[in-house]
């Protein structure tokens, strides 16, 4: 257990940064703690109880087992106002991490390369700050550390089991520490943000024989391979031109032997877009497509499709909020990035769909320190400097939209 023990200063704009630059030995310190002990969707236990036990510490009323492992905290202001709600997703990838430093991941096969450590630092930092500055804010300050996010998704039980209820939220902010983008700069939009994320497994069913006698079988590896080529139709002739989307086959498996023609063929593959009209198209389109092809040859098929996350929307006024604070955290137009969207899905999205709110980029990379790795590497890391100037955005968001 790590003592804290912080300085706190008045809450004077220079004096807001002052504080939290000096909170950043701390919450490296948690960042790294976290890293070491990386756990997989809803068994982020020893994870739940760090942040439960600083929850304590600092007298934060909070409420765990909210969807199996996550935690909603409650901080109140010095009076009644709006609630803003701030989310941090807690869980890792299964990744053997290769790097040598000495916060390395503890647990093999399992590693935070995602970032997801820092979002949980990151909101800690926060919690604390506001904990000790409840004067500095009116109204509540919800703080949700979810489970999950990498799949099968932690966003929508959580909200199911009354995490933006009681007190119900008014709008909600998160962040996610993006090495796409070096450290020192925030990439905010408004709108579509982040795609929707689907899957969809399809089994097509021939009928198996001997590779020499062909025409006593109805082989599916032929009809996989017109299925291929023709769902690259798509995109390419049913989606509009001036909309983004892509459908990607990771996974296209048949036959055990040279002489054999194949009994089945599985494939599976992902879906992206941004425009929600176009939930539930590509499951309708790909159905017409693989049955169309079937038909053709005599073969049948199964298609278990996963609508897994909605597409991440900004809402316009959260914003130009986020947007005004990451301008005064980073003091340099160029530092904050308007074109950062990526075909990247988060189930932030369900937040989201529930109230207002805004998603967006903390620059993390520092190429000339090694630490430009993408994310999902088995060498990713990020700039720890970044997780002060998380908690500074943070702050300041809180302390704009609970003004009163
Ligand atoms: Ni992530």
């Amino acid at each position: 257990m790590i003592s804290t023990v912080f300085p706190t200063s008045t809450p004077t704009l220079s004096g807001v940064r002052l504080s939290i630059r000096q909170l950043q030995p701390q919450v490296t310190l948690w960042r790294r703690q976290i890293h070491q002990r990386p756990e997989l969707a809803f068994n982020e236990t020893q994870t739940a109880d760090f942040i439960s036990q600083k929850l304590s510490e600092w007298g934060i009323e909070h409420r765990r087992g909210v969807a199996k492992t996550g935690i909603v905290a409650v901080i109140p202001g010095h009076r009644p106002g709006p609630v803003l709600a701030i989310r941090a997703d807690m869980d890792a990838l299964p990744i053997h991490e290769l790097n040598e430093v000495d916060y390395r991941s503890q647990e093999a096969g399992v590693m935070h390369a995602c970032g997801h450590d820092g979002h949980v630092a990151i909101a800690l930092g926060t919690a604390y700050y506001l904990a000790q500055h409840r004067d500095s804010f009116s109204g509540t300050i919800k703080i949700i550390f979810q489970p999950a996010e990498e799949g099968p998704g932690g966003a929508k039980p959580m909200i199911e089991a009354g995490a933006l209820e009681k007190p119900n939220v008014d709008a909600i902010i998160g962040l996610h520490l993006w090495n796409n983008l070096p450290v020192g700069t925030v990439g905010v939009k408004s709108g579509p943000f982040m795609a929707a994320t689907e899957f969809f497994h399809c089994t097509i069913k021939g009928r198996g024989g001997h590779g020499a006698i062909p025409h006593q079988t109805v082989d599916s590896i032929v009809v996989a391979a017109q299925v291929v080529n023709a769902i690259q139709t798509i995109v390419a002739r049913n989606v509009d031109p001036l909309k983004s989307a892509v459908v990607t086959l990771g996974e296209l498996h048949a036959g055990s032997a040279v002489n054999v023609i194949a009994d089945q063929a599985r494939l599976s593959g992902t879906v992206r877009y941004f425009d929600a009209a176009y939930e539930g198209f590509f499951e309708a389109r790909l159905n017409q497509i693989i049955s169309g092809v079937c038909q053709a040859h005599g073969a049948t098929y199964e298609l278990d499709y996963n609508p897994l996350y909605p597409p991440v929307v900004n809402d316009a006024e959260i914003t130009g909020l986020v947007r005004s604070m990451a301008l005064s955290v980073v003091e340099t137009p160029a530092g904050v990035v308007p074109d950062c969207q990526t075909m990247g899905g988060e189930d932030m999205s369900f937040f989201l769909k529930a109230v207002p709110g805004c998603y967006f980029f903390l620059g993390s990379a520092n190429q000339t320190k090694g630490l430009a790795y993408p994310h999902h590497h088995p060498r990713f890391d990020f700039d720890e400097a970044a997780l002060s100037t998380g908690v500074e955005m943070f702050v300041r968001c809180v302390e704009s939209f609970c003004h009163q």
